[in-house]
């Protein structure tokens, strides 16, 4: 029970609706789920006890409200089968018509519970010995995703885990069997992991596992070594992880540079890509894919990318790219933004490039993670783990991952070394300029206080400009529950403008370069407006009022984005504890998504 109690913590960030764990005690299978916190389970839990066997889950809600019934693990009618779930069975409503048919009946509105009974019914009719076999025959039975774990009251020391989309990994300890859907929850036990694939199934008991397809047929997998510290998941003094993950970005920068700086031709080097630069230079375009702040940061380095290398390079939701039956191009070297590696809409985006023969690299934060595995070439971003649900440095190192990549790029096209010397004397110099800004804390938390009162926002800016307005809108939204909507500066006018009156601030990235007159003209549409204005800028001054301005240092263009971002991560954060939101578990999110 420590054992699981102790996963589910660390897991909790992935999900927290509610929380259950069934322990297999004997010949019973005991299951304690509240709605709620992992803490909030720990309140119906018996002091202690003699199980050696359990599984536990946090729920992020897919099928029916968050509630004790709908919690995880589900048992069948007769208490025979614990099941949990991650994943989406996308026939279930059938297979319960079918169940219920049968005389089954269903205590929650979840597909899960569905697979849990379904799970009794077939090991029922082969005549209750073989729990594998009867897991291997529901899923075979089953249309969605899943990673499940399933214990059977009639299986002691024993447990069926498989896999479709949603990540399973198995630990293996010294007589222990641990598993997982993400390492961090493995570490302190062991290191020496299997990570299942899709269409897997395993048996396993504390100290076998026996990894088989869906028809049976046995799998020879070796186990990996984890090369990961114990990610021991600690505030370090901070109130919150988002804050402690804005402050730990000197350092996450830092990590993403070591390493990959090459000062003797001015141009950025890479372990992991696996392509030379003939093959690099037989792309004519790149195509960037990620959802949420992965697609916004991949939207601000495809930019980069064209600025600097003259590469044609665009970024596209993961989700819409996979469903509209793209042409994948020989020519085209397409990239997958994903922090945790594991964003189901990104995987299969992914799946679906190398499927019609496309070259795709992973830009991932965690390490063997799905996406990472499944790319099986790319870049890590060595972000070290972010357990706030909203990205904040990851988002920065996806944006200097990105521009490493730019330069790499642009070094072996147009960009001359004297250039591509500018740029790494930028990069260089970065981690500190973030330092110096997070220094400045206090100012920006002035600022998101004062807005916090607010219902309502607009963050705009131009080309990347208008990338970060959308990053700060998103982080606004995300953590505040404050409506914030991004545009393109240009774009106000021909609509939104009409939303604008005193009590809609509207924040301006306004960097000083070629576009910043234009954005100046804009800051006046919206004051002639009585909107108010909050500019996050690079000039000293703008030459025009606006209500708050928070100046910037400057970086090389290329980087610009990176420094303008940090007063917009402050300002979300204390506009979110000003209006008292639980800023790292923003309610109805959850840190990775893997369903669709
Ligand atoms: C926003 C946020 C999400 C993620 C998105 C993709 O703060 O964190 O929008 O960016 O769910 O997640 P990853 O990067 O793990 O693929």
């Amino acid at each position: 029970m420590p054992v699981l109690m102790e996963g589910l913590s660390r897991l909790e960030y992935r999900g927290y609706d509610s929380a259950g764990i069934a322990l297999l005690r004997g010949k019973k299978l005991d299951v304690f789920k509240r709605c709620g916190r992992v803490a909030q389970l720990q309140t119906i839990l018996p002091k202690r006890s003699a199980a050696v066997c359990g599984i536990g889950h946090t729920r992020w809600a897919t099928h029916g409200e968050p509630s004790d019934e709908n919690a995880h693990p589900h048992l069948d009618n007769a208490g025979e089968i614990a099941l949990v779930h991650n994943g989406i069975i996308e026939n279930a409503a059938e297979i319960k018509t079918f169940l219920e048919q049968l005389g089954h009946v269903f205590q929650s509105e979840t597909d899960s519970e569905v697979l849990t009974v379904l799970i009794a019914h077939e090991l029922r009719e082969a005549g209750d010995h073989d729990l594998t076999g009867a897991v291997r025959r529901s899923l075979l039975r089953v249309a969605g995703t899943y990673g499940i774990a399933v214990l059977g009251k009639d299986f002691p020391d024993e447990m069926v885990v498989a896999r479709n989309g949603s990540p399973v990994i198995i630990g293996i300890g010294d007589r222990e069997t641990f598993v997982a859907s993400d390492a961090t929850a493995l570490v302190p036990y062991t290191r020496q992991v299997i990570y299942l694939e899709d269409g897997e199934v395993a048996r396993l008991t504390p100290s076998t596992h026996e990894v088989q397809d869906l028809q049976a047929v046995v799998a020879d997998k070796p186990a990996s070594t984890i090369d990961i510290e114990d990610m021991l998941v600690d505030l370090g003094g901070h109130e919150h992880f988002t804050r402690k993950e804005i402050f730990e970005q000197p350092e996450a920068l830092l990590r993403v540079l070591r390493g990959r700086v090459d000062q003797r031709f001015n141009t950025a080097h890479f372990g992991g890509l696996n392509l030379d630069a003939r093959q690099m230079m037989g792309f004519h375009r790149i195509k960037l894919l990620g959802c949420g702040s992965a697609l916004i940061s991949a939207t601000i380095g495809a930019s980069m990318i064209e600025r600097l290398a003259r590469l044609p390079a665009d970024a596209e939701s993961a989700a819409e790219f996979r469903y509209r039956n793209p042409i994948i191009d020989q020519t085209t070297l397409y990239i997958a933004v994903s922090q945790s590696g594991e964003t189901h809409d990104t995987l299969a985006a992914v799946q679906e490039i190398q499927r019609k023969g496309g070259h795709v690299l992973g830009v991932v934060n965690v390490v063997g993670s799905s996406i990472a595995r499944q790319c099986g070439a790319g870049i890590y971003l060595h972000a070290g783990p972010e357990i706030a649900v909203v990205s904040t440095k990851t988002f920065t190192n996806t944006l200097a991952a990105l521009a490493l990549f730019a330069l790499y790029i642009g070094r072996m096209r147009d960009v001359a070394p004297a250039e591509g010397g500018r740029i790494i004397e930028a990069l260089q110099a970065l981690p500190a300029q973030v330092q110096q800004l997070i220094d400045r804390a206090d100012e920006f938390e002035v600022v998101g206080r004062q807005y916090a009162e607010y219902d309502r926002a607009y963050f705009v800016g131009r080309c990347e400009g208008y990338g970060l307005a959308q990053e700060g809108a998103l982080k606004l939204k995300e953590i505040s529950y404050i409506h914030a909507d991004a545009y393109p500066a240009s774009e106000l006018k021909h609509g939104p403008l009409a939303l604008i009156d005193a009590r809609t601030p509207t924040f301006v990235i306004i960097p000083d370069d070629d576009l910043q007159s234009k954005n100046l003209s804009t800051i006046s549409e919206i004051r002639a407006r009585k909107g108010p204005v909050i500019a996050i800028g690079q000039a000293a001054t703008l030459g025009t009022e606006v209500d708050t301005y928070v100046q910037v240092p400057r970086s090389h263009p290329l980087l610009d984005p990176i420094l303008l971002l940090i007063p917009l991560q402050f300002i979300a954060y204390h506009a979110a504890i000003a209006r008292g939101c639980d800023v790292d578990k923003p309610r109805n999110l959850a840190k990775s998504v893997t369903v669709e």
